[in-house]
């Protein structure tokens, strides 16, 4: 198939800069190529859909065949007085589409902005900051099943979203290619949310008491390239672990040990989120650097790499902080990456 490329570097197609090729490479760049994905996934034993590659470690090269959804367009598809519904291509860019709905005074997605990657990944692990997540504005989508090569069509429901979590991580765990998401956003009287995460102190600062959402966008952005490394600078993959979610009385005994320990969790639950950076930070991690990769130092949920480091390191790396976590506070941390 000439339009398969082959031993492909993948060095600028992952945020962490590792350098590692593919053996096979497809690009995506229009609808009508979907119908040669059948036969693009049979030239391999494994394949696998990347995004914007900012959710990914590679710890070596990739022996398979590697589906770069590039599919853009992003089109009003119905509107109201009050609302917009949107649908946009798997591989438009996350923090364009947000810029592109503030400029046309569209909202719902404002406190998501500059989180990286694509629109295709977004419903994958459910992207959420500053208090909303992708399922609060996401209706519906299209999706391609490679495996069995046929079109679904997914409702919100359907997706059984969770926190970073959905069924793409589960049942349909690494065989469906996202090719299109519709959201739908409010054209007036949005829903200003900006009780999360320093947002408020952060608008107080600037003396803005009524928000508008591109002002909610660009506290959002502050506070994040305050905490957060720019993967053009310092090759990261965000939020490298989840927010591990304990039971109550675990809490409450690690509270006597720690008192300052954060915690989240409605009152009716029996569970409690824990900052997984405040427990790292805490264990003595942020900032140090091993080898040619570290944990950053703004913010210890980060892994990064340095400039030459690879997958392995960041690997072993997170296997040690894992290890140690669950020594220090008997938390099992998960990894939000995947690990290919
Ligand atoms: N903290 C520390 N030390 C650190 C990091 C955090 O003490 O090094 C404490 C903070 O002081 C705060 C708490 O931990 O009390 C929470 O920190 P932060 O507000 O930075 O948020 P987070 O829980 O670490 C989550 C998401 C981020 C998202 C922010 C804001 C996960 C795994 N991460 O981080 O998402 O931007 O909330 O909503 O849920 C991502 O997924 O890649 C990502 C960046």
């Amino acid at each position: 198939m000439h339009w398969v490329e082959g031993n492909k570097s993948l060095k600028d197609k992952n945020t962490f800069g590792f350098d590692v090729s593919s053996r096979y490479y497809f690009a995506l760049r229009d609808p009508w190529y979907i119908k040669d994905l059948e036969d693009v996934v049979s030239i391999s034993n494994q394949f696998m859909v990347l995004g914007g590659g900012s959710n990914v470690v590679f710890t070596q090269h990739y022996n398979g065949v590697i589906i770069h959804n590039q599919l853009q367009g992003v089109k009003l598809e119905k509107e109201t007085d009050r609302y917009a519904w949107v649908r946009v291509g798997g591989g438009v860019n996350w923090h364009s589409f947000v810029m592109h709905c503030l400029a046309q005074g569209w909202g719902g997605v404002e406190n998501l902005a500059l989180i990286p990657g694509n629109v295709g990944a977004a419903p994958i692990q459910n992207i959420g900051a500053y208090g909303v997540e992708c399922k609060d504005v996401m209706v519906s989508l299209k999706a391609h099943d490679l495996l069995d090569n046929k079109s679904l069509v997914l409702n919100n429901e359907d997706c059984m979203f969770r926190y970073r979590d959905s069924i793409f991580k589960n049942e349909l765990k690494g065989r469906t290619l996202i090719h299109e998401v519709t959201f739908k956003l409010t054209k007036n009287n949005h829903i200003i949310n900006a009780s999360y995460g320093g947002i408020l102190e952060h608008l107080d600062f600037k003396n803005i008491s009524q928000p508008t959402i591109q002002d909610i966008a660009q506290a959002v952005v502050e506070i994040r390239q305050a905490k957060l490394p720019d993967p053009n600078k310092i090759g990261n993959a965000g939020s490298f672990f989840k927010n591990p979610v304990i039971p109550k009385e675990k809490f409450n005994h690690l509270k006597e040990r720690y008192p300052d320990l954060p915690g989240y969790g409605a009152a009716q639950t029996d569970s409690i989120k824990v900052p997984a950076g405040w427990l790292i930070d805490r264990a003595g991690w942020k900032g140090k650097t091993y080898g040619k990769v570290g944990v950053y130092k703004n913010q210890a949920l980060v892994l990064v790499n340095h400039g030459e480091g690879n997958g392995q390191e960041i690997l072993s790396l997170s296997s040690d902080i894992i290890e140690d976590i669950y020594d220090q506070y008997g938390i099992q941390l998960e990894r939000e990456v995947n690990i290919i």
